[in-house]
């Protein structure tokens, strides 16, 4: 049941230290500087020229988020729809490896994209939050995000335990290729480690309630992030709409003046997540929204720059870019949220959408 929440949606945000927790158990080791992945030894991605991931919406963004990790270390990587896998995929070899995000493991686009993959010869693996699912078994291998049971048609708790979990196989994958860890472990892990209580911070502590009954009558709702906050704002946005049924948009920060603005007045309030990638130049995209009169509500740790010059903050305790931006997709989760019960929407079950799409 929903114990003492109102809705799936907000018990699943709150299950996320909970849910962290689980995917990092015994699979990282802060303390000897270590990562472990059962079947996936270290060598095991020895071969791997370029890593493709596969998904769609929210695990799409995830996706994002995993490829770019990997691309920031030197690995050719990218995330690509499932549903445009079969018009518009990369050369495929055996030396490619396919990764489907999947939170259901029965999305068909995704499965369709899987087993074309397979087809051409792919190593395959999945990271899904389902023991047993189709593409589970339709993987040479698979990872299991423990995330525990979603009932919210929304996800939220697995796209946190999905994004962390991308991102420990895109270490043991940067380390079979280069002999060494992308990140310094020794200070990520235990940070890693931390995240759990992170979480615990911002939910006990959110100003998101009082920043959406504040911008409730707005007119569109644009979130804009840089590096590993692009797909965050993704993911903000999709979130929003999703649940609210208000128009809402992501954008790369630096796209905003490429057309978006067009779009910006005082009645589109404009989120930007700050990861610490370039936050300077997101400030100065998020700034030129400002001065054509869209509120600014910047998400970033407290003492940042972005804190003076925004018309309201959302916190994140202050982490590693790696990281900053699943502190700040919880924010705009409850964003989501709160914007969407002021609004009396039905929640857990938006109009025309379902929790596991199964048709293409
Ligand atoms: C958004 C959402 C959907 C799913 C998408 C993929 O909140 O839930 O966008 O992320 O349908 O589903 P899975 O991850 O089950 O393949």
């Amino acid at each position: 049941g929903k114990g003492e929440y109102d809705h799936f949606m907000l018990k699943e945000i709150h299950e996320q230290p909970t849910a962290l927790a689980q995917a990092l158990e015994g699979r990282i080791d802060p303390e000897n500087a270590r990562i472990s992945l059962g079947d996936f030894e270290p060598g095991t991605f020895e071969d791997v020229s370029s890593v493709q991931f596969v998904a769609c919406g929210t695990s799409y963004h995830a996706a994002l988020y995993g490829s770019l990790t990997l691309k920031q270390a030197g690995i050719q990587s990218d995330a690509l729809l499932a549903n445009e896998y079969s018009v518009s995929a990369p050369p495929i070899d055996e030396e490619t490896l396919v990764v489907a995000v999947t939170q259901s493991g029965e999305t068909a686009d995704t499965l369709n994209a899987l087993r074309h993959a397979a087809a051409e010869g792919a190593t395959t693996v999945t990271v899904t939050n389902v023991v047993g699912s189709t593409a589970a078994r339709a993987a040479d291998e698979a990872l299991f995000i423990r995330a525990g049971p979603e009932i919210g048609v929304a996800a939220t708790k697995t796209f946190s335990s999905q994004a962390v979990m991308l991102t420990l196989l895109g270490q043991r994958i940067v380390e079979d290729q280069f002999g060494e860890p992308a990140v310094d472990f020794e200070t990520f892990l235990p940070e890693l480690a931390t995240m759990p209580s992170a979480l615990d911070d911002i939910l006990v502590r959110s100003d998101a309630e009082a920043i959406a009954n504040r911008y409730e009558d707005s007119q569109s709702y644009f979130f804009i992030g840089r590096g590993l906050g692009f797909p965050v704002a993704l993911e903000g946005a999709l979130k929003f709409k999703e649940i609210t049924y208000e128009h809402a948009e992501g954008f790369a920060s630096g796209e905003l003046k490429h057309g978006p603005l067009a779009l910006v007045t005082p009645e589109t309030p404009v989120f930007a997540v700050f990861t610490g990638e370039e936050d300077e130049k997101t400030l100065k995209n998020a700034s030129e929204a400002q001065t054509r009169g869209a509120p600014l509500v910047a998400v970033c740790p407290e003492g940042h720059r972005a804190v003076d010059v925004a018309d309201a903050h959302l916190e994140i305790p202050e982490t590693v870019p790696d990281l900053a931006g699943l502190l700040a997709n919880v924010q705009l989760q409850l964003v989501s949220y709160y914007a969407a019960d002021a609004l009396d929407r039905p929640i857990d079950k938006p109009r025309n959408l379902a929790k596991s799409v199964t048709v293409e």
